[in-house]
């Protein structure tokens, strides 16, 4: 089989597998990026941590893989933080990373640290930190991060977010847990996060708790809810009801999100595995498998008085925007296309659309070919917004694949915005600033590249809608050692 396109602005491993992001931290003018690797195979096996860097989160250097299994099994999803007080003793702004090993179902978490600048690792002689417990066999996933005074460690365990608390990394108190009744409960939760956000436009603040669930997610499969409410140091508590269940993302394809620590301009960012464990060793690929989604900032805001999770493309990508197409104030009737002259693989597009009463349903379609198409539309009557990708192309590995997602969004003030990225082999939307967003993969061919601007039953009035072709972002690979 030939390789799906690489994507243009997408990270991907330079060979085989990848799942989650792992080990996020910015030092020394760096973003590291770890990631769950196999390095011999298209399919999930041993873990390792494969490495990358970044000194504008646009263009990446590929390094050589980070941790290898050891006799304590293979390298699960962790963090990593800078010890800047050198509290672990390994040395002042150590790089100290915190992750699983997992060995028949034992899982234990580990410490392992680097004096260049993440360049080369020793574990910790004194591993593990946290041994296996009896009562959790999916005991995994430290996400760990300063506070005040002292060290908090996130941990997924059965259906359950565990937390520790540390003076020094490696000895762990255990200060409280969270998730007991609370919303989606049909599998294992796995890769927590936790971060303090402002609400915007108030001095308010708040901390979101984010956590993989493994089946039975909004688009099926896997998928990533998040909690908002409070956290003192040791215990967290949501604000919402045990029932609600807030989704990060309404698509297949977001899981196992991470936020960097340390960012030096006191962003959240955060970035996703563009993926479903529902069908990830499936899709098509022959020498590389697994892809990032868009790095996302994200911020909270007051929406009749509940607070939801904005999440927004990185600002940084704009320096990819090439060709520019712009109309604005235009009336758009049904069977037209205003795009008809535009075709690319690798895009932005920004639409803001108003309409008149007897629209049933307007949006884009974007990688268009012959009999291919992923349409992204807002449904009237439902007040939906829609991501169909079941004629995206390649879609027969799985029967959940070919599918439509779709999540409920009211128009503000009359409007719908979209802001569509499309990739190789993905698109992700984000609509209404970024209340809403819908992380896809899709499989076209390479020759579908059309784009579509569609209504259905009545005329739409567009404010405005910017289309910039994207150039490809440098992914650099590693030097051979
Ligand atoms: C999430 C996950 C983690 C685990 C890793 C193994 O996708 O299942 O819980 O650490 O992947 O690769």
């Amino acid at each position: 089989m030939v390789d799906s396109g690489r994507p243009a602005f997408h990270f991907t491993p330079p060979v085989n597998w990848m799942n989650d992001p792992n080990g996020l931290v910015y030092h020394n003018g760096e973003y590291h990026l770890f990631y769950q690797h196999h390095p011999e195979s298209i399919v999930w096996g041993p873990m390792h941590w494969g490495h990358a860097v970044s000194r504008d989160l646009v263009d990446w250097q590929h390094l050589p893989i980070a941790l290898h299994p050891d006799e304590r099994g293979m390298i699960f999803s962790g963090s990593a933080v800078v010890d800047k007080h050198n509290t672990a003793g390994f040395g002042a702004n150590a790089l100290v990373a915190i992750f699983t090993c997992h060995k028949d179902y034992v899982e234990t978490q580990n410490l392992a640290y680097s004096h260049d600048d993440g360049r080369t690792w020793t574990k910790y002689a004194g591993n593990p930190v946290l041994p296996a417990q009896d009562a959790y066999r999916n005991f995994r996933d430290p996400k760990v991060f300063w506070f005040e005074d002292h060290w908090v460690m996130c941990l997924a365990a059965g259906r359950q977010i565990l937390f520790y608390i540390s003076r020094d990394l490696k000895h762990w108190e255990q200060s409280s847990i969270f998730g007991d009744g609370h919303s989606a409960r049909d599998d294992v939760w796995e890769t927590p996060d936790l971060f303090p956000l402002s609400v915007e436009t108030s001095d308010e603040k708040r901390w979101v708790l984010t956590t993989g669930v493994w089946n039975g997610a909004i688009a099926g499969g896997s998928g990533t809810q998040y909690f908002i409410g409070h956290f003192d140091g040791r215990t967290f508590t949501s604000e919402r009801s045990a029932e609600t269940v807030l989704w990060m993302d309404h698509g297949a394809d977001f899981y196992a999100p991470q936020s960097w620590n340390n960012e030096p301009e006191g962003r959240r960012l955060l970035v996703g595995w563009m993926s479903n464990w529902q069908y990830a060793k499936l899709v098509p690929a022959s020498t590389w498998r697994g892809a990032f989604s868009l790095i996302r900032e994200v911020s909270l805001k007051k929406v009749h008085d509940e607070v939801h999770l904005l999440q927004r493309p990185l600002p940084e990508m704009q320096r990819l925007r090439a060709e520019h197409f712009r109309w604005q104030e235009k009336t758009v009737q049904p069977s037209t296309n205003l795009l008809a002259d535009l075709h690319a693989d690798s895009l932005e597009i920004l639409a803001t659309f108003a309409w008149d009463g007897n629209v049933s349903r307007f949006g884009l379609r974007v990688r268009l070919g012959e009999e291919e198409q992923t349409s992204i539309y807002y449904d009237m009557h439902e007040q939906k917004l829609c991501v169909d990708r079941s004629q995206s192309g390649q879609v027969d590995f799985h029967d959940m694949f070919a599918a439509v997602h779709s999540a409920p969004l009211l128009p503000i003030d009359g409007l719908i915005r979209l802001h569509v990225f499309v990739d190789a082999v993905s698109i992700e939307v984000f609509a209404n600033e970024g209340l809403l967003t819908f992380s896809e993969s899709i499989f076209p061919s390479q020759q579908s590249q059309g784009l579509e601007l569609f209504v259905e039953g009545g005329s739409i009035f567009l404010h405005s809608v910017d289309v910039f072709y994207l150039n490809p972002a440098r992914f650099q690979m590693a030097e051979k050692s």
